[in-house]
């Protein structure tokens, strides 16, 4: 048997959404997106082949897997077991590691990180185009949580050019992500299911393909300007107008509750009050306020009046995947 490779990735969260399939099975979206990948969150992950074994073990967070969970990392090592060109099963073993409570555990980090590590332990040695290509497999937001800092996915047309790359402009280095927990029971609809519905019966799904491609050329433009305004505005707008195809689907849907209205009202009230914050939100109730240094004690001092200190947490951009 032979040693098992070991690789870390953080969780991302993007600025302009992912949502929407054009192929399913190979994870092509119909937009580009663009994402912050973040510090502390992360999942680390071993991986081994060996012969010896009758099918893929996996285990997370220390308790081994079965069902879905189980099918959805055998049907990605299969993947990478075709790309290199074995058929041995593997053991899977991971770890994600989530500041108390923060509700961001994600699909991003561990598919990244599984990635990186199946295919090194395969024997195969892939350019970090090709590891997001691969990653992109497991979950599409993986294929960003390759790179550090504001990263771009290229929609490509098919699996070849279909993948993220770190963003060459340098501004707007200060970023504070500010995620906020609130409260939470499991989410009805998966990511997969929710775009899925949302492309297939919300009218005005053709009409987020072509604003999602212009929030991004504009985003762009203020990233390299440094000019946060723009860019927390553009943000904030690109997630509602996502929202929005969820609500205009049907069935209509919502991940939003009543928490969540609460917070957003509270970004509004403190950006009038001149302390300036916009908010995103993904598949599911939790909030990421996103502000600059200067601002972030009179925010994190509001939100913590709100919800208590173990539901508010504090990130940075955060690196690309790694050997360990
Ligand atoms: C709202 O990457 O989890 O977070 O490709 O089906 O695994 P699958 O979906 P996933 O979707 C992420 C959706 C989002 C927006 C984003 O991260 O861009």
């Amino acid at each position: 048997s032979n040693d098992p490779v070991r690789a870390l990735a953080h969780t991302n969260i993007a600025l302009i959404k992912y949502w929407g399939k054009k192929d399913e099975q190979l994870i092509i979206p119909y937009t580009s997106s663009l994402s912050l990948t973040l510090d502390q969150f992360y999942t680390e992950t071993s991986v081994r082949f060996d012969q010896s074994l009758s099918a893929d073990k996996v285990e997370i967070d220390g308790a081994a897997v079965s069902g879905k969970s189980w099918q959805r990392v055998h049907d990605f090592l299969t993947v990478v077991r075709q790309l290199a060109g074995i058929n041995a099963a593997a053991e899977v073993i991971s770890l994600n590691h989530v500041p108390i409570a923060a509700g961001l555990a994600s699909s991003a980090s561990a598919f990244a990180a599984l990635a990186a590590a199946a295919s090194r332990a395969a024997g195969l040695q892939l350019a970090s185009k090709d590891l997001s290509r691969l990653a992109r497999r497991g979950s599409g937001s993986a294929c960003r949580s390759i790179f550090g800092g504001f990263v771009e996915w290229q929609r490509g047309h098919d699996d070849t050019d279909s993948y993220a790359s770190p963003l060459q402009q340098t501004g707007l280095k200060d970023i504070s992500v500010i995620a906020l927990t609130v409260e939470s029971k499991p989410k009805s609809i998966s990511s997969r299911e929710g775009m899925n519905r949302s492309v297939t019966t919300s009218p005005y799904y053709p009409t987020w393909v072509n604003v999602a491609q212009n929030d991004l050329v504009d985003i762009k433009l203020a990233i390299a300007a440094n000019d946060f305004t723009k860019f927390g505005t553009i943000s904030e707008l690109n997630a509602m107008r996502m929202h929005a195809l969820t609500l205009s689907a049907a069935p209509d849907f919502m991940y939003f509750n009543g928490e969540t209205l609460t917070a957003m009202n509270l970004v509004k009230r403190l950006r009038h009050q001149g302390i300036e914050c916009y908010y995103t939100i993904d598949a599911g109730p939790n909030v990421k306020v996103i502000c600059q240094q200067a601002n972030k004690p009179q925010i994190v001092d509001a939100f913590t009046k709100l919800l208590g200190p173990k539901r508010v947490t504090t990130l940075k951009a955060g690196p690309g995947v790694q050997y360990l």
